[in-house]
């Protein structure tokens, strides 16, 4: 027999409308394919011009978060608001009313998950978020649910679409940073304010919920190493190219027995790896797990119908589920006793310094990195008036030696300055 259920959505904006629009338009093809028989009930957001706009019936509009929760029909609620505040006061009024929550909102699930998890276990209510880490693309529920068997080692990816098209843009056009930002702003891909997509912030929340399921213990937000790309020049992106490398916005988690390493940072990519070749606002997460080996997915990992329809993947699993799932480790918002945060961790790198133009001054660079034990790959060098801008290449080394090394560098000579210091794939 037909299952109906009712949904509410608090936040009718691109995704919300996303979101409603597939729950609609593919009603009849859910219910034939799953029995269920969805009803948007009742959505919440204060722009009525904007629901009216996806054709939502204004008899629908909720005047505040205690209808939807007192409401018995409704049993899950999306939540597609974002931010913090009001979504996790809003979301925690739902769950403690026993209604399962779907959220695309991953700074609210990479910041405050442990409390929230727990409020869904108080209100035997289930939390899914596969919206939240790269659009439609399914790899929450991938690592959930069908990679159980694997040890994963590491987890690769280009999760934030907005930094994705910024570089791409700066690669294939040799536009500026400042140029790119602002064609991805009129495009919409970037925010009026854009830090939280440039800054890696965006990137490190996701990174924080896709590690935490990999390696199965709680990997906060804050143990993530962040590095954005507002630093990065045409002059790197045509070196990369000389090199052979694509610059990309990467979030690396590694897990080595009981080390953990999460970091954001720009990143020279070999163009012949699989990641390179991902560009403008497209997404993708390379995992590698001990059984599995390589695994790429690959989509888009922004917009109303990409997000929409993981969320609405959720709102089906939320239906068809009798138990909600919940994490498979303890989710107290620290790290499992023994794992350690690996800060220290090994790269190649790049390094361009800018040097004045004398007899010795390479030599006494390449001194400085063999007494950090860091050993060169390869050095390219282009002259210019009164100085030089020479670019390595090392080998793998050691992050404290490589910091190491570029303060020795500015330390020897006033007129050096490293101007680039960029992590390389391997
Ligand atoms: N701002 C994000 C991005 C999309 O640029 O990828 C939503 O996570």
């Amino acid at each position: 027999m037909d299952k109906k259920v009712y949904v509410a959505i608090m936040g009718i904006g691109t995704v919300g409308g996303g979101t409603y629009e597939i729950l609609t338009k593919n009603h009849d093809f859910m219910l034939k394919n799953h029995g269920i028989d969805f009803c948007v009930k009742k959505v919440l957001d204060k722009n009525l011009e904007r629901i009216k706009s996806f054709g939502i019936p204004t008899s629908a509009v909720a005047s505040s978060p205690d209808e939807i929760a007192n409401d018995k029909d409704i049993s899950i609620v999306v939540e597609t608001m974002g931010g913090v505040e009001p979504a996790k006061t809003f979301i925690e009024k739902m769950l403690l009313s026993g209604k399962s929550v779907v959220t695309a909102n991953k700074e609210l699930i990479a910041k405050h998950w442990p409390a929230l998890e727990a409020t869904a276990k108080k209100g035997g209510a289930g939390l899914y978020f596969e919206a939240s880490c790269v659009g439609g693309v399914p790899i929450i529920r991938a690592l959930e649910e069908s990679l159980q068997a694997n040890h994963i080692k590491s987890i690769v990816g280009i999760i934030n679409g907005t930094t994705n098209y910024i570089l791409s843009k700066m690669t294939e056009e040799g536009v500026s940073y400042a140029d790119a930002l602002k064609e991805a702003q009129q495009l919409g891909y970037a925010e009026f304010n854009p830090t939280a997509d440039v800054e890696g912030f965006d990137a490190s929340y996701k990174l924080s919920i896709l590690s935490s399921l990999a390696f199965h213990t709680c990997i906060p937000v804050s143990t993530v190493y962040r590095e954005g790309i507002t630093a990065i020049t045409k002059a790197d992106i045509k070196a990369g190219k000389e090199l052979g490398y694509v610059i990309k916005l990467l979030a690396i988690g590694k897990k080595n027995e009981n080390n953990v390493e999460v970091r954001v940072h720009p990143t020279f990519v070999p163009e012949n790896h699989p990641l390179a070749s991902v560009s403008g606002s497209f997404n993708a997460v390379f995992v590698n797990g001990d059984f599995v080996d390589d695994l790429m997915f690959y989509g888009r990992g922004a917009g109303a119908r990409p997000t929409g329809s993981a969320i609405v993947s959720d709102v089906v699993y939320a239906a068809k589920r009798t138990k909600p799932l919940y994490t498979d480790f303890v989710n107290n918002g620290e790290i499992e006793k023994g794992i350690v945060i690996d800060t220290d961790f090994t790269s190649k790198y790049y390094l361009s310094v800018s040097v004045k133009d004398a007899p010795g001054v390479l030599a006494s660079l390449a001194s400085v990195f063999a007494s950090h034990d860091v050993s060169i790959e390869t050095v390219l060098q282009h002259g210019g008036v009164g100085g030089a801008l020479v670019c390595f290449l090392t080998h793998s080394a050691k992050e404290s030696d490589i910091k190491a090394s570029v303060a020795e560098i500015e330390r020897i000579d006033d007129e050096n300055k490293v101007i680039s210091l960029v992590r390389v794939l391997s």
